[in-house]
C-alpha cells in the first residue's frame, strides 16, 4: 500500500453502510467526497447501491427548477426502499437542502436535512435520529471551508481530482440562487490547498482542477499577517510550480474579473492547462446589466481578445442562458453572434428557470413563453454544435499531449483521454494505462470527440 494516507475510500461490509448521490455542479462533487471523508470517521464505509445502504445521502442542486424535480422524484424511490427495510435513513444535503428546510423534512421519506456548511455537524445529527427524531442544520458560515478535511475521492480513474478553493459568492446574479444557498464567498488557506495537492499527486493522481464560483475573486489575508496576501494567480503558480509533470485545470472564471496577471501566468507553465470556462451568459449589453453580470459585450470581447493574444492555442468555453426576463428575439440574436464571434469550443446552455427569492423573481417577470426559450435554446444548441464541430476540425493533423483517463465507453480496445484545451481524444489502446500522457496525431473527429491515433515524436 502507499505509504501516504489513502484518498481513496475504505470499503468493508461489516461496518455501517452509507449509499451517497451526488447532483448539480462540481463543487458538489468534492462536498460529497467532504461528507465521505467526515462519515468514515464515524465509522461508515461507502456501498455501491441503494439496496445495502443503511444511510443514504442525496447531496442535491438548486441552480434551475428541473434539478430539484429530479430530486423530489428520488425521494418517492427512496420513500419505497424505507418500506422495503425499515430503518434506512435518507439525508438531503446540499443545496436544496439550504432552499427548502422544513418543506424537505415533512416529506415521508426524509429523516436528516443538512446544508451546504453544517457537514462537520452530521455524525451528531445522525446519532440524534434515533432517539429525537428527524434532524436539520442548514446554518450558514461566513467562515467554512473545511479546509482540514482531506476528501476522500469517489472518482473512477484515479487520474483527476476537484480541490475546492473557496466557497459561496458574493456577485449576486439576478438569475441565481447560488449566493442564498451557498452563502458569503470566502478563500480557504492556501498551505492547505498544497498539501491536499501534494497528497493527491503521492496517491497517483495526475491533474488538479481547482473550483470556485469565481476563482478570480480568491484572495487569501493571512489574519497573523494581513499585508501578505495571496490572488488566484499567485496561487494557480504555487499549485503548478508542485510537480511539471502535473496538470493543473480551474473553473469558473468571470469575465470582469479575469486578470492580465492570470493569463500571463497560464502562459509561463505549460502544465497549466489552456483551457478557460469564461462564462458569457447573453451576448446583449440591456440583458448582461438586467442579469447583473457587471461586464458588457465590448468587455467580454476584449478578455477573450487577450487570451487570444498571450495564449493563441487556449480553448475557450462558456455557459448560456436562453430567453432570460424580457429577452428579444434582437437580443437573443445578440447572443449568437457573440458565439459566432468568440467561436466557443464548447459550451453549456439553458433555459431560464425563474428561482424563488433572487433579483428577478422578486423584480422582473418570467416572461419569455416557455416555447419561445426552448426555440431559442435549440438554436444556440444547433449552433454550437456547429462551432465545436469547427474547433474540431481545426485540430485535424496536429499532434496533441493526451492525459489518459481509460477505456473508452464503446470499447476495451480504444482509450480515451483529453488534450491540455480539455477535448476528448479516443485512440487504438496498446498497453498505456490512466495517467500515462502521450502524443496523438488527429486524424478525424466529430463534434463532441476527436480521434487519432498514438505516434512517436522521435521519429
Ligand atoms: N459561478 C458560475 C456559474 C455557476 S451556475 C458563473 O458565474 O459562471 C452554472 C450555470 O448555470 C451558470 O453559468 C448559468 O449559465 C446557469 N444558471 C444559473 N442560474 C440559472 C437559472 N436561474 N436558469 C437557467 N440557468 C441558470
Ligand atoms: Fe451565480 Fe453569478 Fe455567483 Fe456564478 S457568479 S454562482 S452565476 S451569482
Ligand atoms: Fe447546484 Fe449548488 Fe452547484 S445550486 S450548481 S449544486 S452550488
Amino acid at each position: 500500500m502507499n505509504k501516504f494516507y489513502s484518498v481513496r475510500p475504505v470499503l468493508d461490509k461489516n461496518l455501517k453502510q452509507l449509499y451517497i448521490e451526488t447532483y448539480g455542479c462540481q463543487m458538489n462533487v468534492n462536498d460529497s467526497e467532504v461528507v465521505l471523508s467526515l462519515l468514515q470517521k464515524e465509522g461508515y464505509s461507502l456501498c455501491e447501491n441503494i439496496s445495502e445502504a443503511d444511510l443514504i445521502l442525496v447531496n442535491t442542486c438548486s441552480i434551475r427548477d428541473n434539478a430539484e424535480q429530479r430530486i423530489w422524484g428520488r425521494l418517492d424511490v427512496f420513500r419505497l426502499e424505507k418500506k422495503k427495510r425499515p430503518g434506512v435513513l435518507v439525508g438531503i444535503l446540499g443545496c436544496m437542502a439550504e432552499r427548502l428546510k422544513e418543506k424537505l423534512l415533512e416529506h415521508p421519506a426524509v429523516d436528516l436535512v443538512a446544508g451546504p456548511d453544517s457537514y462537520r455537524d452530521l455524525g451528531k445529527l445522525i446519532k440524534a435520529l434515533s432517539t429525537d427524531g428527524k434532524q436539520m442544520n442548514t446554518i450558514l458560515s461566513s467562515e467554512e471551508t473545511y479546509a482540514d478535511i482531506s476528501p476522500v475521492r469517489m472518482d473512477r480513474n484515479g487520474v483527476s481530482a476537484f480541490i475546492s478553493i473557496m466557497r459561496g459568492c458574493n456577485n449576486m446574479c439576478s438569475y441565481c440562487v447560488v449566493p442564498y444557498v451557498r452563502g458569503r464567498e470566502r478563500s480557504r488557506n492556501p498551505e492547505s490547498i498544497l498539501k491536499e495537492a501534494t497528497d493527491l499527486i503521492n496517491n497517483g493522481y495526475r491533474e488538479i482542477n481547482l473550483l470556485g464560483q469565481n476563482v478570480d475573486s480568491y484572495m487569501w489575508k493571512d489574519p497573523e499577517k494581513p499585508e501578505e496576501c495571496v490572488n488566484f494567480a499567485s496561487l494557480l503558480r504555487m499549485v503548478a510550480e508542485l510537480d511539471p509533470e502535473i496538470r493543473v485545470r480551474f473553473s469558473t472564471s468571470h469575465p470582469k474579473d479575469i486578470s492580465d496577471e492570470l493569463i500571463y501566468t497560464m502562459s509561463e507553465y505549460p502544465n497549466i492547462c489552456r483551457h478557460i470556462h469564461l462564462p458569457v451568459q447573453s451576448g446583449n449589453d440591456r440583458i448582461l446589466e438586467k442579469m447583473n453580470r457587471k461586464y458588457d459585450r465590448k468587455k467580454y470581447l476584449e478578455r477573450v481578445a487577450k487570451i487570444r493574444e498571450v495564449m493563441p492555442d487556449c480553448a475557450i468555453s462558456t455557459d448560456i442562458i436562453a430567453g432570460f426576463c424580457s429577452e428579444t428575439e434582437e437580443e437573443h440574436q445578440d447572443t449568437m453572434s457573440i458565439m459566432r464571434e468568440v467561436g466557443y469550443d464548447s459550451a453549456f446552455m439553458f433555459q431560464y428557470s425563474m428561482r424563488p427569492d433572487t433579483k428577478a423573481y422578486r423584480h422582473f417577470q418570467d416572461d419569455v413563453p416557455p416555447e419561445t426559450k426552448t426555440r431559442r435554446l435549440n438554436e444556440i444548441i444547433a449552433l454550437q454544435n456547429e462551432l465545436s464541430a469547427e474547433s474540431n476540425k481545426k485540430c485535424i493533423g496536429r499532434i496533441f499531449e493526451v492525459m489518459i483517463e481509460g477505456f473508452s465507453k464503446r470499447s476495451d480496445k480504444e482509450m480515451f483521454g483529453r488534450t491540455s484545451q480539455n477535448k476528448v481524444c479516443v485512440f487504438p489502446a496498446n498497453g498505456e494505462k490512466p495517467g500515462d500522457k502521450v502524443m496523438i496525431k488527429v486524424n478525424s473527429c466529430t463534434s463532441a470527440t476527436l480521434l487519432g491515433e498514438r505516434i512517436d515524436i522521435n521519429q
